[in-house]
């Protein structure tokens, strides 16, 4: 097949162009940012358009003759950017590249537009009203990166029924590359690392006042800049969450490419739950640094998602965890190795 991947150069777009190229596709792949990830793509064989999803005249050349697209291409809630930027990249450029695939490729056979579990999470400290969140859980984003991810699935879907464009919606839950889970500064290190945390939030305009509560807390607490923290509610407990690999993600992604059932269809991406002060635990061990146990009474609510109709559709099967993650990552660390994006 002949493949499109929007956002080639991200953890999850750049895994899937690994992965298809392995399995012998031809690849082309477009961001809009030019960079070490990218230029590797190109050596192993991908054909990568740099340019943003809004530029119709690369779209048009992009996806001339494609048999699928793989739409990975977002700007995140993690990467701090004004709204104005998540509405122009993730529901205009959706659009416009929905428009270029209707209009260029005619014989598409699948468009795997890449959604998120944030679709249905309200915001806040709105705690689910039942875990796991499956795939009928209400679409009542709470966050403007959420609601451009439903106003993106609409779009698909209104582009399956009136085109026939051959739509299928995965919805992962957060994702990571193994080495992002052993960075302070990334954007999960700044979840339990006290400076990577410290500085995130000393960069944001303004904070939701649960994390100027937690930076408040952690800043009283004396921890250092190295140690680790992990935020308990007034009963010891913390919030229980899941963490994908970026590979399984891209598996997931090609069994969606494969598998005819799987269009029309929205699926939740997920892997094992654990709990953050089990995690937490696990990195001051294998890292040798302190762990605070913050008392937050507003500590983020248990969140996780069940990918029990991928698994049965689609036969999908994460094969890593957190803590696998952790200690690949550690590995690669120790050996000066790259695990991925
Ligand atoms: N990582 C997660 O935790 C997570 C969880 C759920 C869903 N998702 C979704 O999965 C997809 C991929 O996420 P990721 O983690 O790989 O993100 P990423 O930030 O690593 O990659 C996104 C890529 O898109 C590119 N991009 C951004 N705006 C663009 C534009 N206007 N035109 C072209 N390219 C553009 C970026 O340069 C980047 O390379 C996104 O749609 C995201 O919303 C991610």
């Amino acid at each position: 097949m002949d493949v499109l991947i929007t956002g080639a150069g991200g953890r999850i777009g750049s895994q899937a162009a690994r992965l298809l190229l392995a399995g012998g596709h031809r690849v082309r792949g477009l961001d809009v940012a030019r960079g070490p990830v990218v230029d590797e793509l190109e050596t192993l064989g991908a054909r990568v358009f740099v340019g943003g999803l809004n530029d119709r005249q690369l779209l048009a050349e992009a996806c001339a003759e494609v048999d699928a697209v793989v739409h990975t291409g977002a700007v995140l809630s993690s990467h701090g950017r004004p709204d104005d930027l998540l509405i122009d990249a993730n529901i205009v450029g959706t659009y416009t590249l929905l428009t270029a695939v209707r209009d260029h490729a005619p014989a598409l056979r699948r468009f795997v537009n890449l959604s998120s579990d944030a679709v249905y999470w309200t915001g806040g400290d709105v705690a689910p009203a039942a875990l796991p969140v499956d795939e009928h859980f209400p679409r009542t984003a709470g966050s403007v990166y959420g609601a451009t991810k439903v106003a993106a699935e609409q779009l698909c879907w209104s582009f399956l029924h009136t085109y026939g464009v051959p739509i299928v919606i995965a919805r992962p839950t957060a994702t990571a590359a193994p080495a992002e889970l052993i960075t302070p500064g990334s954007v999960f290190g700044r979840r339990w690392f006290t400076g990577g945390a410290l500085d995130w939030w000393a960069s944001r305009p303004s904070l939701a006042p649960a994390d100027e509560e937690l930076r408040r807390l952690l800043r009283d607490s004396g921890a250092a800049p190295d140690d680790l923290f992990v935020a308990i509610d007034a009963e010891g407990r913390s919030s229980v969450s899941m963490t994908n690999d970026a590979r399984d993600v891209a598996a997931g992604i090609c069994l969606m490419l494969e598998v005819p059932e799987a269009v029309g269809e929205a699926f939740n991406l997920g892997s094992t739950e654990h709990s953050d002060a089990e995690l937490v635990r696990y990195l001051g061990e294998r890292l040798g640094r302190r762990v605070h146990q913050i008392v937050h009474p507003g500590k983020r609510p248990s969140w996780y998602v069940s990918s029990l109709k991928a698994r049965s559709l689609l036969g999908y099967r994460p094969r890593h965890d957190v803590f696998s993650m952790v200690d690949e990552a550690l590995a690669a660390a120790a050996t000066g190795t790259e695990v991925s994006a």
